[in-house]
């Protein structure tokens, strides 16, 4: 007999679920679930509202069209999700746009939107632990969302086109979605833009498919991303294409997008395979097995580590390349659970550039010099010491000591168990942690374990007290 093929073994999956409620029903059994509505937040500190309860994404697949007169978009978005209890409506976050339909399992569904939030309810409810395909058009120009740190997220508009950043949680700005660090999914990502232009994304970039006037970018994310690291960058780019050799394959494609009027990058693009190899033996292997940088004239103020190839609003300097590409292993591959944790992100990539700074200058004491320096530089009376880069607050996750005394953290910690275990306690974090989200908790429990020593005292002063911790 030959083997059953997957539409075999779906065909029979249903078949025998049928049977088995049918046999139920006859039996005088509940009929389908009635369902309840799924959480509207996700229990985040500092988003509450964003996230939602009720099921989990495993893939999105998006798919826009976007035009430079009115800056529009025409997209479609399906989420295949899975449902964590059955469920009879759930939400997503999508701000701004039109939404036109959404469909689940290819039938019409209501919803309704409030502020950010979508609320769908489909024509059935959708039992706990099966998996069902949310499907929703909308057409607009993409919103800036503003965080609540002030800072300008979501679709950036450029001269020449756009750019998503999505930190922390622009990414409602162009796809529906579940809006927490804590759901990661892979995604399909597909742009059509006018052919003067191009489209980067995440990932590997599957396809190009060229017409008379329009060209679909068809961009791939295999490893599971947080939203906040998805983005499409469109502008009248430069497309670099290299390689490096990574632990799997000998030609890790290395696939860059630079806007012309802020030059070649060449200096950066040559010291990526350098700074990311360096972070390599430092961490452990590289998460994911594409990279690049996208270089835009965005002008937010800052960079992104948006997953595998980041955003750059300048050709940008090593030291920048080395806190980028840190986050790739801190930050996208253990992604915090809660934002209240960023400093889990910022404070390992902080630390990643005095390490990369010690390894290019071969001085390995510029961390405790750097140490030494902030320590130094603001005296025990200062403010700077009453922001808690463990708890830093919404309006304050990217502050100076999120950074710093994040990076300070570390440092007192590899001080307190020795270079040789402080290593360790990274990588393992790395292995073990890799693909999904952790907390603050978790990492000291980990350095506990792995060093064998009492840390509460160490991790309480550094990132929970607001005053400058005792040497
Ligand atoms: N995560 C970014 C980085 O460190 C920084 C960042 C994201 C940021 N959003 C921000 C900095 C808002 C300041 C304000 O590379
Ligand atoms: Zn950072």
């Amino acid at each position: 007999m030959p083997r059953p093929g997957p539409l075999r073994v779906l065909t029979g999956a249903v078949v025998a679920a049928t049977l088995t409620w049918l046999g139920a029903w006859a039996a005088g059994a509940a009929e389908p679930p009635v369902g309840t509505p799924g959480d509207t937040g996700s229990g985040d500190s500092y988003y509450p509202a964003m996230g939602n309860g009720g099921y989990h994404v495993a893939h999105y697949d998006i798919d826009l069209t976007w035009r430079p007169l009115g800056r529009t978009v025409e997209a479609r978005t399906v989420l295949t999700s899975r449902a964590t209890k059955d469920l009879s409506s759930f939400n997503l976050e999508l701000d701004g746009m039109q939404v036109e339909s959404v469909h689940v399992d290819g039938a019409p569904a209501a919803y309704v939107r409030d502020g950010a939030e979508l609320s769908v309810t489909p024509a059935q409810p959708v039992p706990d632990g099966t998996s069902f395909a949310v499907r929703v058009r909308y057409v607009g120009t993409p919103p800036v969302v503003v965080a609540e740190d002030g800072s300008s997220t979501g679709w950036i508009p450029t001269a020449d086109g756009g750019t998503v950043l999505a930190e922390p949680t622009g990414a409602m700005a162009w796809f529906p979605v579940n809006n927490t660090p804590r759901d990661k999914a892979t995604f399909d990502i597909s742009v059509s833009v006018p052919n003067r232009l191009k489209a980067a994304s995440n990932g590997a970039l599957v396809r190009r498919d060229t017409g008379p006037k329009r060209t679909t970018w068809h961009w791939r994310e295999r490893w599971p991303m947080a939203a906040y690291l998805a983005t499409v960058s469109i502008g009248e780019y430069q497309m670099y294409r290299s390689s490096m050799a990574n632990e799997t394959s000998a030609g890790m494609p290395l696939l860059s997008f630079v806007d012309p009027r802020l030059g070649r990058a060449a200096t950066a693009r040559s010291q990526l395979p350098a700074v990311t190899s360096f972070l390599r033996r430092s961490f452990g292997p590289y998460p994911f097995d594409t990279s690049g940088m996208i270089v835009d004239n965005v002008r937010v103020g800052y960079a992104l580590e948006t997953q595998g190839r980041p955003v750059y609003p300048d050709a940008p300097p090593d030291w920048l390349i080395a806190h980028e590409m840190a986050h790739q292993w801190f930050g996208n591959s253990v992604t915090p659970r809660d934002w209240r944790d960023i400093w889990l992100n910022e404070g390992f990539a902080t630390y990643s550039e005095w390490l990369w700074e010690a390894e290019k200058t071969g001085r390995p004491g510029v961390a405790q010099r750097n140490f030494d320096y902030y320590y130094g530089a603001h005296g025990a009376a200062s403010p700077y010491w009453t922001l808690r880069p463990g708890d830093p607050g919404p309006e304050n996750m990217f502050a100076d000591q999120v950074y710093e005394r994040g990076a300070m953290t570390l440092h007192a910690l590899r001080t307190e168990v020795g270079t040789p275990a402080f290593f360790e306690i990274l990588r393992a974090w790395v292995a073990e942690n890799q693909h999904g989200s952790a907390s603050t908790a978790e990492f000291v429990e980990l350095a506990e374990r792995v060093s064998g020593r009492q840390l509460d005292a160490l991790f309480e002063a550094w990132l929970y007290t607001p005053s400058r911790p005792a040497l």
